[in-house]
């Protein structure tokens, strides 16, 4: 295959691009500010998942001037439900250098952008190529499974990934590169998908070795993964007169400067602990489980109430838990221990 193969999914675009609220009109160049906002949000992250979270960070903080503003707790709070929350506080620390630094201008080259905070190289080269219109390679994990079958690379991930650069770099023009990406992006995600691809509308198929060959579905090639760990902890559920103990973890590591319940350690089994945030008459209500990138975690949740209100933490009145911004774990765990106390209520009544 040839650097044609832009021309034809180029043409492909044209006929329709998928409008999404951060891509331009009619060729203009997009805002920089919506490009860096929707790419931090769409690293592992589905186009679904991400959109009510865009139209809400950009109605809240139109500009990286304002976000840079922004209350750091009200921006983790925001964040809550879209997962991978380090990125929300690079993306803070990101509005901060741009205000300061580069005077709320985002710097246009990969190399610059790569000094910013949350910036790796497959982001570098997606803002310098849609928001910039610079020549640049961007390879994401749609861009490898097209470019794998069109080149049936033999060779398995996680180590093809060079070849899958160098290969995408083959193809990649010289002008509209940015427009090339979104287009391979969005190929990948509506045509040439993991499962059944419907190459009988793909603008490549003409091209496409591994359909020529009859085994798009057996790309990219993949080394088996090694099975996740489980983990399990104790989440508390801690309340008096309406209100429920709430703390925020620490910055550093998992759901980090995140508002949750306390827990106890997280580990092969549970128990009730010196981590336990008051000493008090403790009852399992129930449990949920959840996957994180590295291990599945089963939390127990317990509940318990208390004499009063001196354990350290925040004290989060009941009714308004849904605005504390709790990652979906902790949200998941408040459902279930506010669901428990319904039927004794019920039975009240
Ligand atoms: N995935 C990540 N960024 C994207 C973009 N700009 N267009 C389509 N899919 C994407």
């Amino acid at each position: 295959m040839s650097v044609d193969a832009s021309v034809e999914i180029l043409r492909w675009y044209d006929s329709g691009p998928r409008p999404l609220p951060w891509r331009a009109e009619g060729g203009e160049r997009p805002d920089p500010y919506r490009v860096w906002l929707s790419e931090i949000m769409l690293q592992q992250t589905t186009i679904a998942a991400v959109r009510p979270f865009f139209d809400k960070f950009h109605r809240r903080w139109p500009s990286v001037e304002a976000l840079a503003g922004a209350d750091e707790g009200e921006l983790m709070a925001a964040w809550a439900g879209l997962g991978y929350y380090a990125r929300a506080r690079n993306l803070h620390a990101c509005a901060r250098k741009v205000a300061t630094e580069h005077g709320g201008a985002f710097p246009e080259t990969e190399a610059e952008l790569l000094r910013l905070p949350g910036i790796g190289r497959y982001t570098a080269a997606a803002i310098a190529a849609i928001a910039f219109g610079k020549r640049a390679v961007v390879v994401d994990g749609n861009v490898e499974r097209v470019v794998s079958r069109l080149f049936a690379v033999d060779e398995p991930l996680p180590a093809a990934r060079a070849r899958l650069y160098s290969l995408t770099d083959r193809v990649t023009p010289a002008e509209r590169a940015g427009d090339f990406a979104q287009a391979m992006m969005d190929l990948g995600r509506t045509i040439c998908t993991p499962r059944r691809p419907r190459c009988g509308i793909c603008p490549l198929a003409e091209r496409c070795i591994a359909f020529e060959q009859g085994c798009q579905e057996s790309f990219p090639r993949k080394l088996p993964k090694p099975a996740k760990p489980h983990r399990e902890g104790l989440a508390y559920w801690l309340q008096h007169e309406g209100h429920v103990l709430l703390v925020r973890r620490p910055a550093r590591g998992l759901l980090g400067g995140m508002l949750a319940l306390p827990t106890g350690p997280w580990a092969d089994h549970a128990a009730l602990d010196e981590a336990a945030p008051a000493k008090v008459q403790w009852e399992e209500v129930g449990s949920v489980d959840h996957v994180f990138t590295h291990f599945s975690l089963r939390l127990r949740i317990v509940r318990g109430e208390a004499q009063d209100r001196t354990a350290a933490g925040i004290w989060w009145p009941v009714e308004s838990l849904g605005e504390a911004g709790l990652p979906t774990v902790f949200a998941k765990a408040a459902a279930r221990a506010r669901e428990a106390s319904l039927p004794l209520l019920g039975k009240a009544a």
